[in-house]
Parts: structure tokens; C-alpha cells; sequence
């Protein structure tokens, strides 16, 4: 049996990734800030009859002190992570702070990233064949780091700020692979391409009426995840690959510039040790 924890798993992708994982014989936890949506996992769980392989963990992984405590609760219960599914993000049209100090479009859609695939490296270790998989825009042609202002504290835009935490999950990507190479753990980063979820967010008129168009022209979630449960059952066999709606792309892409790779690993570091 699997042990399978997903970050954004109460709603849209990650949910019905968890469900499906769970319908395999896997267990599952979920994590995210809602309890009514994390007692709505448990409770389709109960309806499958599995409710002892269902978990949910509660937390604002926009906190970096959350994601200590998701990793530290995780080490507890678990001997061994098969697979971290990366999904948790949530849209701001305004600029805002957590009460870290963080902006926090950058610390939920990458920071987070980058604390759990680098916390539960370990536990991933110990399973057979260990996937990490991110969940994001691998393949976007927008998107770039703002390396004078990471956290836009001059001229936030939500569209910019997302598109760059996209890229930056990239070179997380490309950056845990080159550092960890040797090891077991395959990273893959997917692009679900549109998909009908909840786009978790906070949008201001123009934004949410897009929104609205996209969710009545996207492809279902059930579609949406077809790409993610398999590359979670076979992970490639490379230490790391990037899918675009299910079809493989080149990671000699300069998304994941191993140069820019390194360079944000080491800003992130260094911005995590103050
Ligand atoms: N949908 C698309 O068209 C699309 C396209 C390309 C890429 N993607 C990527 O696919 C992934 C999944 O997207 P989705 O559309 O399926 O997601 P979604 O329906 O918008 O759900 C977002 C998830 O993130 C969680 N979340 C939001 N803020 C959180 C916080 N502060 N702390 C912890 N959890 C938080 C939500 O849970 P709570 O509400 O319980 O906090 C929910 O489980 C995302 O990474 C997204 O970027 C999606």
C-alpha cells in the first residue's frame, strides 16, 4: 500500500487525485486550510468504506511554520512517503502579507513547494519508487522571476505574481533534481492545461469574470487528473520530467535553467535562514 500525501488536497485536482488514490487501495492525506472541505474528504472516504486509509491535516501552508508542522506531523504517522502531490495555490488580485511577513502568493505557490519536497526528501527516500509531483505551468510561455523583488513589494500584480511562482516551481523542479540526482525520488512537473476546478482565490471583477468563462469551457477535473494518477503509478524514469496535458516536454526548455535553477535555490535558502 502507498502512502500518498497531496498539499491543496481538499479541493479540485488534488481532492479528486486523493479519492482516486484511494479507490486503488492507497492511503491518503490531504491537507489544506478548510475543515468543512477536509470532513468532506473524510466523508466520501467513509462512503468508499476506507476511512481508515483517510487523513486530513489542517493548515495554512502559506506559513512557513505550518509546512514545519505538516512535515513534522507526517514524519510522525508515516515510516515512508510513495508520493507528494503538490496542488495548493490561491489567486490574489491584491498584494498581501501572512503574518510572516511573506507575500503570500509566493509563499503558498512556491515556498511551500519548496519546504515539503525538501522536508519529507527522507521519508520519500524510503519508499520503492518515490514521486514528487508539482502541480503547476510547466510549458507556459509566461512567467518570470523577478530576482530584484521576489515578493513584490513594488507593483504586485496576482496574474504576474502567479505566472512567476509557475516558473519558479519549474526551477524547483529542475534545481532538487540536479541536487538530488542520485536519488530515488523522481520529480515531475505537470500542466493539467484548463481544467474546471474551484480556482481557489480572491479575484477582483475583470479577473472573476474570466474566471467564471474558464470554468464553464474547461475540462472536467476527472479529465484533469488522468496525467497526474498515472505519472504517480509510473513515474519516469528520468529525475525529472515536465507533462503538458500528459504529453512530455524537454527540460532543456530554458524553464529550467539550471544556472537560474541554482540561483533560486540559493535565494530561497538564504531567504528562509532570516
Ligand atoms: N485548474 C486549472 O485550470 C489549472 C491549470 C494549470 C495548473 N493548475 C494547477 O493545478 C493545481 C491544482 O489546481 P486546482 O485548480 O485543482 O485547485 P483549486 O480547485 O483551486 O484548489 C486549490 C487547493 O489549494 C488549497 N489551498 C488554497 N490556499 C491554501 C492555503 N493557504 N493553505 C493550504 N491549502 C490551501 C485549497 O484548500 P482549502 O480551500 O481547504 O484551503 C484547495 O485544496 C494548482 O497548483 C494549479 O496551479 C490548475
Amino acid at each position: 500500500m502507498k502512502h500518498i500525501v497531496i498539499q491543496g488536497g481538499t479541493d479540485g485536482m488534488g481532492r479528486a487525485t486523493g479519492l482516486a488514490c484511494l479507490e486503488r487501495g492507497d492511503a491518503v492525506t490531504v491537507v489544506g486550510r478548510d475543515e468543512g472541505k477536509g470532513k468532506s474528504f473524510l466523508s466520501a472516504a467513509a462512503e468508499l468504506g476506507v476511512q481508515e486509509r483517510a487523513s486530513f491535516i489542517r493548515a495554512d501552508l502559506s506559513l512557513i511554520s505550518e509546512n514545519e508542522r505538516v512535515i513534522t506531523e507526517v514524519k510522525n504517522a508515516y515510516p515512508a512517503v510513495d508520493a507528494l502531490v503538490l496542488c495548493a495555490r490561491h489567486y490574489l488580485s491584491r498584494r498581501r502579507e501572512t503574518a510572516e511577513g511573506h507575500e503570500a502568493t509566493f509563499a503558498l505557490f512556491y515556498l511551500s513547494r519548496y519546504l515539503l519536497c525538501h522536508g519529507l526528501r527522507d521519508l520519500l527516500e524510503k519508499a520503492e519508487q518515490p514521486v514528487i509531483l508539482n502541480v503547476a505551468g510547466p510549458g507556459s510561455p509566461v512567467g518570470e522571476i523577478h530576482w530584484d523583488d521576489l515578493e513584490f513589494t513594488r507593483g504586485y500584480d496576482g496574474l504576474v505574481a502567479q505566472m512567476q511562482a509557475g516558473k519558479a516551481n519549474d526551477l524547483l523542479g529542475a534545481a532538487f533534481a540536479d541536487k538530488h540526482a542520485a536519488d530515488r525520488t523522481r520529480y515531475v512537473l505537470i500542466n493539467p492545461g484548463s481544467v474546471s476546478t474551484s480556482f481557489s482565490g480572491e479575484y477582483d471583477a475583470a479577473t472573476q469574470r474570466h474566471i467564471d468563462m474558464m470554468k464553464r469551457v474547461a475540462k472536467p477535473v476527472a479529465a484533469g487528473i488522468v496525467p497526474i494518477v498515472e505519472a504517480l503509478y509510473a513515474p519516469p524514469a528520468e529525475p525529472l520530467s515536465a507533462l503538458v496535458e500528459g504529453r512530455p516536454m524537454s527540460v532543456r526548455d530554458k524553464s529550467f535553467d539550471l544556472h537560474d535553477a541554482r540561483r533560486l535555490d540559493e535565494c530561497t535558502r538564504e531567504l528562509l535562514s532570516r
